[in-house]
């Protein structure tokens, strides 16, 4: 009897809850992530939290107890949009996108892709009520995650960007081209500087070791760049990558 043919496993899927599923996929629509979206090498879908609103004007958002300027995003709606679209089980992360949380970076960007997916959580108006916050915390692991210290008027944009930098390290997404391995952050160090044709530019030549067709030399060169680069401009880095090179 023949083998059953091994069942199509799930590509890497992003859920995202947004006041503003319009928003999506946006900006991942195109070039190499729009491109692995179009060709099922991950998916994308969105939750419009609206849709869980409990009454006929389809409200999301309160007043602040304790009075102050803005409005709050309902736990009861926010929660209920979550749990009908995130299965703590399923292994994928639950994030919420928020000024307070861990700063993204390229490890938990590299821990993401190596997983089956998350479930993004949009803030807008002042964000979550704490509740909804502390009780997918527990239930469901939810992690707060920032893109920085800047104060963006909604999580979408950061959504967007946390998600073109777990996608483009997606198996078969970024082509043999792009080099990942090079990439600023991914050995503790910035990038050091690229040069293409013209070999003269503008009074300004290309620098001659790397035409200089020595590989070596050029790799040298090139790790002395990164390490000059990552000492001037990101003392934080530069002294986390002097320990780990004792
Ligand atoms: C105007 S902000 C709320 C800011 C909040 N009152 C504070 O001061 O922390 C609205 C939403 O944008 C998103 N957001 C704003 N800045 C962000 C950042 N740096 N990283 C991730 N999400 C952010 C969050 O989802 C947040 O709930």
């Amino acid at each position: 009897m023949a083998e059953p043919a091994p069942a199509e496993a799930a590509p890497w899927t992003a859920t995202v809850l947004t006041l503003f599923p319009e928003m999506f996929p946006g900006p991942l629509g195109h070039s190499l992530g729009g491109k692995a979206l179009a060709d099922g090498l991950w998916a994308l879908g969105t939750v419009d939290i609206r849709a869980y609103a409990r009454d006929r004007h389809r409200t999301v958002d309160d007043t602040p107890y304790g009075g102050g300027a803005g409005m709050v995003m309902r736990p009861d709606v926010v929660s209920d949009a979550i749990a009908a679209h995130h299965a703590p089980d399923s292994g994928r992360r639950l994030l919420y996108l928020s000024p307070r949380g861990r700063r993204l970076g390229q490890p938990l960007v590299r821990e993401l892709a190596a997983g089956p997916g998350v479930t993004l959580v949009c803030g807008r108006y002042e964000g979550l009520d704490q509740r909804a916050i502390d009780a997918w915390s527990e239930r469901g692991g939810l992690e707060e995650v920032s893109i920085g210290d800047v104060v963006l008027s909604g999580g979408e944009p950061a959504a967007l960007v946390l998600l073109d930098a777990v996608v483009r390290l997606l198996p078969g997404v970024t082509g043999k081209t792009e080099s990942l391995d090079n990439d600023s952050f991914e050995d503790g160090l910035l990038e050091y500087p690229h040069y293409t044709r013209p070999r003269d530019w503008d009074g300004r030549p290309v620098p001659d070791v790397l035409i200089s067709g020595h590989h070596a030399r050029v790799a040298q060169w090139r790790r002395e760049q990164a390490e000059a680069i990552t000492r001037a401009r990101r003392p934080d880095l530069w002294a986390a990558y002097a320990e780990s090179e004792g």
